[in-house]
């Protein structure tokens, strides 16, 4: 299994243009092979600033939009104009401000039925837009994450019995701050995917990246540390402060 590669950044504004950078890039490649671009954004306020730059140029301007599809990694049981939602977020900064067609906007349907219910339909989505046989896995050209001080990405909190989950691709569960019922995507889903890109910035992420990153193998007790891509790669974009106690190593850019 491939290392993580790890970059280190002076700050969030550097850290984000180049996740935005790595954004196009995979959407151009990829769009060039198969003919979209498939993404799961987290939620969080970390990517705000690199949903900002996409919508704007030079970013917006470099972007196949009308063949990129954008589904969530999470999403908070609240409608989505709520404060809280994910999806406004995501749409307030960046979907509604650029050429996005709305039939490629996959997000996930909390304020339809109860969370089991959006978990079941959402799980529908994805197996009918990847075209996957049973027993199958999505392969998202690209999903975003953020970590949490507790270790969670997506809605994965640790001890969460969503974390054992071997057989669907999203399902409901419930926690984080703020502590809501949630909708989100499965350990399985985030392995096999083609690139995950972790963002995390600000000196209170420093403990946990160091342990999620050097620590030794972990349980269920730190979500982010379970997450092993079956064959896709995993990159850490890193601001100084949240790197701050990682030992210095030739994965680290010597240049930023
Ligand atoms: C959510 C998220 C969550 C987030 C982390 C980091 O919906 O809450 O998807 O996993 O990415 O909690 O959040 P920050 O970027 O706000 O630190």
């Amino acid at each position: 299994m491939a290392q993580p590669v790890i970059r280190v950044f002076p700050d969030l504004e550097s850290l984000s243009r180049e996740a935005a950078e790595q954004f196009v890039r995979l959407a151009q490649q990829q769009i060039q092979v198969s003919g979209r671009f498939s993404v799961a954004l987290s939620g969080g306020s970390t990517p705000r600033r690199l949903y900002e730059l996409l919508a704007s140029d030079p970013y917006r301007n470099r972007t196949p939009w009308d063949q990129v599809h954008v589904f969530w990694a999470d999403e908070r049981c609240v409608p989505p104009d709520h404060p809280d939602s994910n999806f406004r977020m995501a749409n307030e900064v960046l979907l509604s401000r650029v050429p996005l067609p709305s039939v490629n906007v996959f997000r996930i349907p909390v304020d339809r039925g109860d969370p089991v219910s959006a978990a079941a339909s959402y799980e529908q989505t994805l197996r009918a837009f990847f075209r996957l046989e049973p027993n199958n896995w999505p392969e998202f050209d690209l999903v975003l994450l953020g970590l949490g001080v507790d270790g969670h990405m997506a809605s994965l909190f640790p001890r969460s019995a969503a974390l054992g989950e071997t057989h669907h691709l999203v399902v409901a569960t419930r926690g984080g701050t703020p502590d809501l019922p949630r909708v989100t995507l499965t350990i399985p889903v985030l392995n096999h995917a083609t690139h995950l890109l972790w963002l995390a910035a600000g000196a209170e992420k420093s403990s946990v990246v160091r342990e999620v990153l050097t620590g030794p193998e972990h349980s269920d007790e730190l979500p982010a540390g379970m997450i092993h891509p079956v064959c896709g790669s995993s990159a850490w974009l890193l601001d100084r402060a949240a790197a701050s106690l990682l030992q210095r190593s030739p994965s680290h850019d010597p240049r930023r």
